[in-house]
């Protein structure tokens, strides 16, 4: 038996696309309470996406205040607090840390001529790989530096620190700049082999090295909460801040997946294939993402689509009214309602494929072009097939990334579900049988804040180690065994989903708006 700390309490923050989260754990792996402040994604022109650095700080500020008036938790109890966040965003600070423009985020799909001239500037793919195990993408961080250099040189000129967006938080916070090795591993600028800032790249794209945060362990203390951050949020001045994880590696650790062997399949806004792995190895064309892992020493590998969850949200806004009642009835969930207009209709959505890049893809196909198609409409559609249709597209768009992890020589014959997507029992039988993969869920939803506030305790010993957090916070709920009849349709409604995109990528490329 493991000793833990009986008074620690964790606080984990989540600096999300969406909105920022706060939650408190209790030392024995209970929810004491959270709160999420919602706020706003700009998107200024197609394809772009930003917010206010200070927007963040501000829900941090009310969140956490809300979170202490709600639980009635004396500051004191709390010993650690865990950042997460959003990941790749870009914060540019000034000399005396002020937000000098909004962020660029992780689904701005603007920096297509950067991500080509990064390439060419550390010497080819192949270099690239070799420095950072990773090929330039739109998303990520380093593609937004050159074309906030290019378009608002006056803003690179008065650049003091570049930082993420929950290390934003942490500077409101603590005073301090740092991040940790799997946020940093996805702004193209850190040697994930070697776990720390790549001189090679940041010297090719001409940043200064000065620019960067310090880069800790996820479980490692990066620094105290100051007496401003104390005043802001009512903590207690001296509260230490561990480094945390960005979303992802954290959200991984909330879930279990701690140890090579294990895969998880989140579906929030984006969706992300998640196997932890004991050395970075990246596939030969990069089409995974390998990062640092939000365990000491750890990596992981991962495939992200842009629009999971994202996509059932655009149809329930859009087309999904057909489906409701009007009025909605108090306490009904038009999400539950549109899985089930979708479950009376049969697999394979009578011949309907809908490809899922609403807002360009990531992995497998790294292309802000892709756009989202329904293929096959006839007559005989309704908007409950184009509801199925939905839940399958997105299912088989992952199931593009667990392929790539399997070509690894990962087995994977389980899978932990979690995000807004694993709510729904149909959407999980449907991901089980499109994986191939028995689709475990965990009793907790929290994902990235349950890790961070896991970094948090891991950080300030109130648990022993990483393996001892997890049993004590997570824990199954249920399974979803694959039925072999809707293994067998998903085997081909995967194949003829992936002889569509081959056949549209050039007229993506046409009609770009971008
Ligand atoms: C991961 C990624 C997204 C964001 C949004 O690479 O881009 O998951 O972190 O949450």
């Amino acid at each position: 038996m493991f000793h833990v700390k009986q008074s620690g309490v964790l606080l984990g923050v989540d600096v999300g696309t969406s909105g920022l989260k706060a939650l408190l754990l209790a030392p024995n792996g209970r929810l004491l309470g959270s709160a999420t402040v919602p706020y706003p994604l700009e998107v200024p022109r197609p394809g772009w996406a930003q917010q206010d650095p200070e927007m963040w700080w501000k829900g941090c500020v009310r969140a956490i205040r809300q979170l202490l008036a709600k639980t009635r938790l004396s500051p004191a109890r709390i010993a650690g607090v865990g950042l997460t966040g959003q990941m790749h965003g870009s914060v540019f600070l000034g000399r005396h840390g002020e937000v000098l423009t909004p962020a660029l985020l992780w689904c701005d799909q603007r920096t297509g001529a950067e991500c080509t001239a990064i390439t060419r500037l550390v010497g080819g793919e192949a270099a690239l790989l070799r420095h950072t195990c990773n090929k330039a993408l739109t998303g990520f961080t380093a593609p937004k530096v050159l074309w906030v250099r290019r378009h608002m040189p006056q803003v690179d000129r008065r650049t003091h620190k570049l930082l993420l967006p929950k290390d934003f938080v942490r500077f409101r916070l603590t005073g301090g700049f740092a991040t940790d090795v799997a946020d940093a591993s996805g702004t193209l600028l850190f040697d994930v082999r070697r776990r720390r800032w790549s001189a090679a790249v940041l010297k090719a794209l001409k940043i200064p090295a000065g620019w960067m945060p310090d880069a800790l362990e996820g479980s490692e203390i990066t620094g105290r909460v100051s007496a401003a951050g104390a005043r802001a949020t009512g903590l207690l001045e001296g509260t230490p801040v561990v480094a945390g994880g960005g979303d992802q590696a954290a959200g991984a650790i909330g879930c279990g997946v701690i140890s090579p062997g294990v895969v998880s399949a989140s579906l929030g806004t984006s969706g992300v294939v998640f196997a932890a792995c004991p050395l970075p190895r990246h596939t030969p064309d990069g089409r995974l993402h390998v990062f640092c892992s939000s365990v000491t020493g750890g990596w992981h590998v991962m495939g992200v689509m842009l629009s999971a969850a994202g996509s059932l949200n655009w149809f329930r806004h859009s087309l999904g009214g057909a489906l409701l009642p009007h009025p909605l009835p108090r306490g009904a969930n038009a999400y539950d309602l549109i899985c089930r207009a979708a479950d009376r209709i049969p697999p394979g959505a009578e011949g309907l494929t809908f490809l899922p890049y609403l807002t360009g893809e990531r992995t497998p196909y790294a292309d802000p072009h892709a756009r989202g198609v329904f293929f096959g409409l006839s007559l005989r559609h309704t908007a409950a097939h184009m509801a199925r249709a939905v839940l399958e597209g997105v299912a088989f768009g992952m199931r593009d990334s667990v392929e790539l992890v399997r070509g690894m020589g990962v087995r994977v014959a389980e899978i932990r579900l979690s995000g807004g997507g694993a709510r729904n029992p149909i959407w999980c039988r449907i991901q089980a049988a499109a994986y191939g993969a028995t689709g475990v869920r965990l009793t907790r939803e929290e994902g990235p804040a349950l890790g961070a506030a896991m970094l948090a305790g891991i950080g300030t010993k109130v648990f022993p180690g990483y393996p001892q957090a997890v049993r004590i916070c997570v824990h199954e709920r249920d399974r979803f065994v694959p039925a072999k009849a809707l293994m067998r349709d998903y085997e081909s409604g995967h194949a003829a989903y992936r002889g569509l995109y081959p056949t549209l990528k050039k007229e993506f490329e046409k009609r770009r708006t971008l």
